[in-house]
């Protein structure tokens, strides 16, 4: 595996790749890598011969009190375990790379971008856009790999890719969750011990809330409880648990369409995100 820095050598490396004119994935990550992101590595090693991954903590998807000084990083250990996975490029630019003096461009994707974390985190999908659009020019995959715990994110992402009519496949790939049904993440690793088990708290009340749901319970009292059920153990504040509808995210008071439980909430300085499918039954 190649860990490259700047964008000549990524160029060259890429176009080499390229040459035999099998496909090249992008698995696109902030680093400290978990099984989340080691199955979209798996998944990107299905869906073409060569894979390149990225680490780049991004600064512009984080908000003035967030967690950007703070966001775990461990290069070394990244890179021995997507080595070890058969990637062929760690691409690892410097945020002087990524962003150099006098930039000035911003990707903003209006709508779906609006309600759920885009409230919660005023210009946090700005920040994925523009980063993802670099990393999509400066690697030129043809297909690149998500998670869906991030599924507004990946709406998003999917809403610019047609929008720019960009030549590139997005896989979303299911939740991976521990044994106990937490979702991965790299923010788990802030977590202590008292608040990881807290925080199953998160899939449950979803869980609850789509069991309620398909009874034929109301929409709105049962995503009441799921909160006070959070509020309950410990989570807080509460930035929200919606029904969306699954592709365009707006929001729903009745479930008579495919549909996405999603919550996001606080415990202690730890905020955590989730969501399960759920469809009329
Ligand atoms: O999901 C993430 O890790 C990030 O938001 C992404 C897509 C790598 C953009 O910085």
């Amino acid at each position: 595996m190649q860990t490259l820095r700047d964008l000549p050598a990524l160029r060259s490396a890429v176009q080499m790749l390229k040459s035999d004119g099998k496909p090249l994935v992008l698995v696109p990550t902030m680093g400290a890598l978990h099984d989340g992101h080691m199955a979209l590595v798996e998944e990107a090693r299905r869906h073409g011969r060569h894979v390149v991954v990225s680490i780049f903590v991004n600064p512009r998807q984080f908000g003035p009190n967030e967690d950007l000084a703070a966001y775990p990083r461990r290069e070394a250990k990244d890179a021995q375990m997507l080595q070890t996975a058969g990637v062929d490029i760690l691409w690892a630019p410097t945020v002087e790379i990524m962003y150099p003096a006098g930039y000035a461009t911003n990707i903003s994707v209006t709508g779906i971008s609006d309600g759920l974390d885009g409230a919660a985190r005023p210009g946090h999908f700005d920040g994925v856009a523009t980063v993802v659009t670099k990393l999509f020019n400066q690697v030129q995959p043809d297909i690149a790999i998500f998670g869906q715990k991030d599924y507004q994110q990946l709406a998003v992402i999917r809403r610019f890719v047609a929008d720019l009519n960009l030549p590139i496949e997005i896989v979303g790939l299911p939740t991976q969750r521990a044994e106990d049904g937490l979702a991965l993440s790299s923010r788990n690793a802030y977590l202590s011990d008292e608040e990881r088990k807290a925080a199953l708290a998160l899939p449950r009340a979803l869980g609850e809330a789509k069991r309620q749901i398909e009874k034929g319970e109301p929409v709105a009292g049962t995503l009441a409880q799921a909160i006070a059920s959070l509020a309950a153990h410990g989570f807080g504040p509460i930035d929200y648990v919606s029904l969306c509808d699954a592709a365009t995210l707006e929001p729903m008071a009745v479930l008579d369409r495919p549909a996405r439980l999603l919550g996001a909430a606080k415990l202690g300085t730890t905020r955590l995100i989730d969501n399960i499918a759920i469809d009329p039954v």
